[in-house]
């Protein structure tokens, strides 16, 4: 049996990887701490890291995996953006899982979007103390809007069906447009200015960053409903809440957020949140906040343990590493960073 380590745990990671690590042949002790700088020494003595989202998987804490032993992280999600990989070049290999589940995180999109639009969170609360009126809860229909999609890839296009089945007219940014699909593209700024509805399914590179900041938001039509499953730090958050008090924004549902590596997986309602532009977002009526969870769905996260104690076994065996992502790899097909 080979000795990884699992950091970040949660309850149903546990399931799910318990169920699959003995098929494998793994061994898995699981941490609750996140990786990081000071937490990477607890990866001495095991063989292989598996690590998410928000942990800090930086230069130094690569080093010390490396000086630790660690030749491989299996990162348990898609996005890697949290990872150094000139750090990890030529010392520790990186996979992921690529495509766990599309429809899990699209499907969250349109919930956060009918949520807001028809104020079904409202509606809830205000049954709840058995207030039956109806004032302030008015939405509008979706059909015959615009809905506007940046990123269609796997998950952009499960996302661009789903509107496509409620009627929406649906255009799209993307600088490598998909060949195979039936979608209209158009230029990031033609999406900012005709879209009713904008949704975030691209990846956060130092080219995406703040891709919806002050100017962007100055060009969208007034009452325009911003939906991001993506990564926080595409949506400036200061330049979004400013735009939601103005109402020039109508609304956002927000899956992710750019600070949210201090909050979001914990539960914090005994703090003082101490960051105001979050506690500013969250105490908007239109705004809802979901802790990063388009992705929990069961068939993602069968997939995602599946998928990622299979990456791990074709390490270990010396197989081609379907999953890897690469810094400056020499590979065709590879995941180039
Ligand atoms: P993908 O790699 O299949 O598609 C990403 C698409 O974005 C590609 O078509 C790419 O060409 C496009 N793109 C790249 N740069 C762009 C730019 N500057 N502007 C517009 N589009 C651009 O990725 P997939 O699986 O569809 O995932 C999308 C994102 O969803 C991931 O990067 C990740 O950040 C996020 N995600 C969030 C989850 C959650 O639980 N909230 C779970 C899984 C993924």
């Amino acid at each position: 049996m080979r000795r990884i380590c699992f950091y970040d745990t949660k309850q149903y990671d546990k399931l799910y990887f318990d169920y699959y690590k003995e098929k494998f042949g793994f061994e898995i002790d699981y941490f609750e701490s996140k990786l990081n700088s000071n937490t990477a020494v607890m990866a001495r003595g095991y063989e292989a890291v598996v690590a998410f989202v928000n942990d800090t998987i930086d230069a130094q804490t690569i080093d010390t995996l490396y000086d630790n032993g660690i030749r491989i992280i299996a990162m348990r999600c898609a996005g890697y953006n949290n990872i150094d990989f000139k750090a990890a070049f030529d010392k520790i290999h990186v996979v992921r899982v690529p495509d766990y589940s599309p429809y899990a995180v699209a499907e969250h999109a349109m919930a956060l979007l009918l949520t807001l639009n028809r104020k079904i969170h409202r509606a809830y609360n205000r049954t709840k103390e058995h207030n039956f009126s109806l004032n302030g809860l008015i939405g509008f229909d979706l059909h015959g809007k615009t809905m506007g999609v940046v990123g269609t890839g796997k998950i952009g296009r499960v996302f661009v069906d789903i509107s496509k089945g409620f009627g929406l007219n649906v255009i799209a940014y993307d600088p490598y447009p998909a060949e195979i699909a039936d979608i209209k593209y158009v230029s990031f700024d033609e999406l900012c200015e005709e879209s009713d509805i904008i949704s975030l399914h691209c990846p956060l590179t130092k080219e995406t960053r703040y891709l919806i900041d002050k100017k962007h938001i100055e060009r969208m039509k007034n009452g325009v409903i911003i939906i991001n499953t993506s990564r926080g730090a595409l949506i400036n958050s200061e330049a979004l809440l400013s735009a939601i008090k103005e109402e020039k924004v109508g609304g956002a549902g927000l899956d992710v957020y750019e600070e949210e590596t201090e909050f979001f997986y914990e539960d914090k309602s005994y703090s003082i949140i101490q960051d105001d532009i979050l506690s500013g977002l969250i105490s908007m009526p239109n705004v809802i906040v979901t802790s990063h969870q388009a992705f929990l769905t069961k068939e993602a996260l069968n997939n995602i343990a599946e998928i990622t104690l299979w990456n791990l076994k074709d390490y270990f065996d010396e197989n081609f590493l379907v999953n890897e992502i690469c810094y400056q790899c020499v590979r065709p097909n590879a995941n180039r960073h």
